[in-house]
């Protein structure tokens, strides 16, 4: 391809300017234009090349023109005429010139001067260079890099012969057919020299002619499949009808020598290439095929087709579809959407906002169905600081703890408590009483205020409690713990270790005068944290605390 379009451009620059004095002076009287390069062709001794005209023009319209050839060896230094007659071993037939059984004395310089018109010539040049060996010069070209999965055979191009090919000069098993070898799943063991050898025929006597091409593969570009950058699949393209529109379609191949990889756009099936109102752009760059089909005009039934931009390599093909849409059908595809958005939204910050009803909702309903017995008596154990406070914290504690907390969550939602100072009996051992009852809550409540030290003498009731509780929730992990904290704190250093590592782990519910109504968030969130209040259990416990006025009276 790419020396055809080489002699095209050469035949263009010679009969448009570039007149110049033939050099052979066989015939001084004759003028002739000369192409202005010279093709090089390295050959190996002992086979047989035909040579046609460089020039492709010259090559082709034999009709009404004349040839002559001459050659310039390098060993006589002197311009001689080719003969015609095929006896010879050096001949030409019209624009071919055969040099057959090659020896070392046919290096030089070929000349073809081309009577393409009378009175008018040209002259094309092409240097033979014969190797007695094979040497690295001979190859054609070398593959770098690359992914390879075909090699073509560049001799015999014009001329029919049989090829076999040979990998690092010895033969290749079960070759197909053909001008073209086939590498199947390229591999490092695929590199090598790789040569061609074309027989063909001269006057009933065979000849062979042979060109040998490196491959070289670097393992990271070793057959990777096409890969779409653009467009997206299944994408939609927004247009009017009557617009124009760019669709940019764009393969990434990798560094393959691919003579099969190309795109191409369809149309429902249809190849776009050529059609009506379509334009496309094609280009290879840095193993990357671009494919820009323009629409100039879109068409009602550009609106309705489907566009597929497919792309081949030598195993399948692959492709994207893209649908054109007009704006109007789109507006309330987008409109929808937002609004959808916005739902979910609203809906989620509802969910958020109500999640603490719904859950204590939901948790009703399921205790009612699935409540079972767990052997605990108590739903909370309270735990509160009563002695060394100030009088202003012991006021506050002790209305929380023989007001609101009981009238809230006993009276109202029917949980049982058991409360120091209030339920145990007097005389009870102190110790003894504290474990049981803790064991047998479901949850602590443990009540912090500003007064409750660290250093509470070990001895206290209230130390004793604390300890216990936090040994069974830290320890064991066997009982809820909720903190309520009682007005504002700075921070919690002067609270135990204990304490100070379930607040890192949970933060306390802050309870401000006032809150007393018992479906206030503060007691919605300690409600989240109890446990569920069970039917049997409530009913119990509602209908014991209506016909007594305190546990301990009954006993
Ligand atoms: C030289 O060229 C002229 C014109 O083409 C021709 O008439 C003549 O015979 C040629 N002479 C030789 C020696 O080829
Ligand atoms: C070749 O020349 C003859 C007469 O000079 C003419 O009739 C014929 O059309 C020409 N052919 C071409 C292909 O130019
Ligand atoms: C023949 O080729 C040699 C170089 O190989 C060059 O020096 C010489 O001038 C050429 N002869 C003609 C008549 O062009
Ligand atoms: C090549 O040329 C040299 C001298 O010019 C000659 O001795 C030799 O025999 C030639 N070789 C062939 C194969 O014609
Ligand atoms: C190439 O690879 C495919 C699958 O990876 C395998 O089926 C096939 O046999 C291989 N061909 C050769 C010649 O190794
Ligand atoms: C041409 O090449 C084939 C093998 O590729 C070989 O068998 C044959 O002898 C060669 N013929 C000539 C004339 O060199
Ligand atoms: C097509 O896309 C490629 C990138 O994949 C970009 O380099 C190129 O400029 C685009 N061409 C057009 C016409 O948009
Ligand atoms: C694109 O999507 C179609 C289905 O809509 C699928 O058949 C095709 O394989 C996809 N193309 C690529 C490259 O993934």
């Amino acid at each position: 391809m790419m020396r055809k379009m080489m002699m095209m451009l050469q035949i263009i620059l010679l009969l448009t300017n570039s007149v110049l004095v033939s050099s052979y002076g066989l015939n001084s009287t004759v003028q002739c234009e000369r192409g202005d390069a010279s093709e090089t062709q390295e050959v190996r001794a002992g086979e047989s090349v035909f040579l046609p005209c460089p020039n492709l023009q010259c090559f082709e319209e034999t009709v009404n023109t004349t040839y002559v050839w001459f050659r310039n060896l390098s060993t006589i230094k002197q311009v001689e005429r080719i003969g015609t007659e095929e006896s010879e071993r050096i001949h030409y037939h019209q624009s071919v010139l055969y040099i057959l059984w090659l020896n070392l004395n046919d290096t030089g310089r070929y000349i073809t001067r081309w009577w393409y018109e009378k009175g008018q010539c040209a002259e094309f040049e092409t240097d033979v260079v014969v190797y007695e060996e094979f040497s690295t010069n001979l190859l054609y070209d070398t593959l770098p890099e690359q992914v390879v999965s075909r090699i073509n055979c560049p001799v015999c191009e014009d001329e029919q012969g049989s090829i076999i090919w040979y990998k690092d000069f010895s033969l290749i098993p079960n070759q197909e057919p053909g001008k073209v070898l086939r590498i199947q799943n390229s591999s490092k063991e695929s590199e090598g020299i790789y040569t061609c050898v074309c027989t063909w025929e001269h006057h009933g006597i065979k000849h062979n002619s042979s060109s040998s091409r490196r491959v070289t593969i670097s393992p990271q570009t070793i057959s990777s499949p096409p890969k779409f950058l653009l467009p997206i699949n299944n994408s939609i393209v927004i247009a009017d009808v009557g617009s124009e529109v760019i669709l940019n379609c764009s393969v990434f191949y990798g560094l393959t020598v691919c003579d099969q990889c190309s795109i191409y756009w369809e149309k429902n099936g249809l190849m776009l290439d050529g059609l009506n109102g379509y334009k496309l752009k094609y280009r290879e760059t840095d193993g990357t095929i671009q494919s820009v089909l323009t629409i100039t005009k879109v068409s009602e039934s550009d609106l309705h087709s489907e566009f597929h931009c497919k792309a081949t390599d030598s195993i399948k093909v692959i492709f994207v579809s893209v649908t054109l849409n007009s704006r109007a059908s789109v507006l309330p595809v987008i409109l929808a959407c937002i609004c959808t958005f916005l739902v979910f939204l609203l809906v989620g910050g509802m969910l958020k906002w109500f999640s603490l009803d719904l859950v204590l909702f939901l948790r009703e309903i399921f205790i009612k169905l699935y409540s079972k017995e767990d052997g605990k008596l108590y739903d909370a154990y309270v735990i509160y600081q009563r002695n060394n406070l100030d009088e202003m914290t012991s006021k506050t504690v002790s209305d929380f703890v023989s007001g609101s907390l009981p009238k809230v969550l006993e009276s109202y939602y029917g949980f049982k408590l058991f409360i120091h100072g209030r339920d145990d009996l007097p005389g009870e051992d102190c110790m003894n009483l504290i474990e049981t009852k803790i064991q047998l809550s479901r949850r602590l409540i443990i009540i912090l205020t500003l007064g409750a030290s660290a250093e509470i003498s070990s001895n206290s009731p209230e130390a004793y409690d604390l300890q216990v509780g936090l040994h069974q929730a830290l320890v064991q992990g066997e009982t809820g713990v909720i903190l309520i904290q009682l007005g504002k704190m700075q921070d919690y250093t002067h609270l135990s270790l204990g304490l100070q590592h379930l607040l890192r782990q949970n933060s306390p519910l802050l309870w401000r005068d006032g809150e007393s109504s018992p479906n206030s968030r503060f007691w919605k969130r300690v409600r989240y944290q109890m446990p569920a209040v069970s039917s049997y259990q409530s009913s119990r416990v509602k209908s014991r605390s209506m016909t007594a006025s305190g546990p301990g009276l009954l006993v």
